[in-house]
C-alpha cells in the first residue's frame, strides 16, 4: 500500500470536497433552469429517524438541493404510503425520493422499498437497484457503501488484491459493500471476507485483513489484539454512550474501540467526524446524478 498521509481518517474533510464538487453540478444543472430536488417521506415518531431526516434536510440546503419532508402519522396504512410513494413517482419535479427506515412494524419495508420508482430511489435500496449493483453494474450505490469506497480513494488505499473483512452483512451496508469491494472495478477487486454474528473464530479472519470494515453494530466491538498493526479499520459503527468526562452527559462512539486501535493500525476513521459525514454527502450526490439522468443534456426546464 503506498503512504496514507493521515492515521485518522478525516470523514468530513472529503465531505466537504466532494460536496464542493456538488456545487459545480448543481451550478452546472442551474444554467438549464433546473435545481436537484430530494423528497423524504418519514412515518411515525421515530426519534433516530426525525434527527437523521434533518440532518439531510439541512445538508440538502448546504449545497442548493431543494427538499422537503412528508411525514405521515404512525397509523398511516399500507394503501396510504404507496399511495403517497406513486404520487411522487409520478411527479416530474421530484428528482430523488426515499422512505426513512425504520417504518412502523405495521408496513412491510420490503413492500414499500419496491414501490419507489428505481430512476428516483436514490437510497438504492431497490431490488432492480440492488440487482444492477450485485451484478457489478450499479445505478445508485447505497450512502454509506458510497461514503466508504469515496473515503477509500481520496486516501488513496488500494482494494486490488488485498483482503478486506467486513464486519456484519447488512442489506445497508455489509452486503452492498462487500459485493463493490470484491466487483471487477477500480473500487473492487478485493478478496472479501463477510464476518457475522455465527463466524467461528473471529480474530483469526480479522488478522488476516488488510482492511476492516467494522458494521457489527455492536459498541467497541473490534479492539486491537483483533487487527494486523499494518490494517486501516473504517468504522460504520454509531452509538450514544455516557461521557466520562461530562457527567450527565453523552457521547458518539463506534464499532471499533478507537482509543485502543489509534497508534496499533496503519489508519483509522473515527467516530463522529469518519464515514457519517460521508453518509449523508453520498446521499446528495445520488440525488443530482438521479437529477442529471432525468433531466439529460438538451432537455431544458427554462
Ligand atoms: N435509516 C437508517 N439509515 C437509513 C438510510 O440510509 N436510508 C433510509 N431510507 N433510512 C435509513
Amino acid at each position: 500500500m503506498p503512504e496514507i498521509a493521515a492515521e485518522v481518517l478525516d470523514g468530513r474533510a472529503v465531505a466537504e470536497k466532494v460536496k464542493e464538487e456538488l456545487r459545480g453540478r448543481i451550478a452546472h444543472l442551474g444554467t438549464r433552469g433546473l435545481i436537484p430536488s430530494l423528497t423524504l417521506i418519514r412515518v411515525g415518531e421515530d426519534p433516530a429517524s426525525r434527527v437523521y431526516v434533518r440532518a439531510k434536510q439541512k445538508a440538502c440546503k448546504a449545497v442548493g438541493i431543494t427538499s422537503a419532508t412528508i411525514h405521515l402519522p404512525e397509523q398511516s396504512t399500507r394503501q396510504e404510503l404507496l399511495d403517497q410513494v406513486d404520487a411522487l413517482n409520478r411527479d416530474k419535479s421530484v428528482h430523488g425520493l426515499l422512505v426513512q427506515l425504520p417504518l412502523p412494524r405495521h408496513l412491510a419495508e420490503d413492500e414499500i422499498l419496491s414501490a419507489i420508482d428505481p430512476q428516483k430511489d436514490v437510497d438504492g435500496f431497490h431490488p432492480l437497484n440492488i440487482g444492477l449493483l450485485c451484478l457489478g453494474t450499479p445505478r445508485f450505490i447505497p450512502a454509506t457503501p458510497l461514503g466508504i469506497l469515496k473515503i477509500l480513494e481520496f486516501y488513496q488505499i488500494p482494494t486490488e488484491g488485498r483482503c478486506v473483512v467486513v464486519l456484519g452483512r447488512s442489506r445497508t451496508v455489509g452486503r452492498p459493500l462487500a459485493n463493490l469491494l470484491s466487483a471487477k472495478a477500480s473500487f473492487g477487486n478485493a478478496t472479501v471476507t463477510v464476518c457475522h454474528t455465527l463466524t467461528r473464530d473471529l480474530n483469526r479472519h480479522t488478522r488476516e485483513a488488510d482492511i476492516v470494515i467494522a458494521a457489527a453494530g455492536s459498541k467497541r466491538f473490534l479492539t486491537a489484539d483483533m487487527v494486523s498493526p499494518d490494517a486501516v479499520v473504517i468504522d460504520v459503527g454509531i452509538h450514544r454512550e455516557p461521557d466520562p468526562d461530562r457527567p450527565g452527559k453523552t457521547r458518539l462512539c463506534g464499532d471499533a474501540d478507537f482509543e485502543g486501535l489509534k497508534g496499533r493500525v496503519r489508519a483509522l476513521t473515527p467516530v463522529p467526524g469518519g464515514v457519517g459525514p460521508m453518509t449523508v454527502a453520498s446521499l446528495l450526490a445520488n440525488t443530482v446524478t438521479a437529477a442529471e439522468r432525468l433531466s439529460p443534456e438538451g432537455t431544458s426546464a427554462l
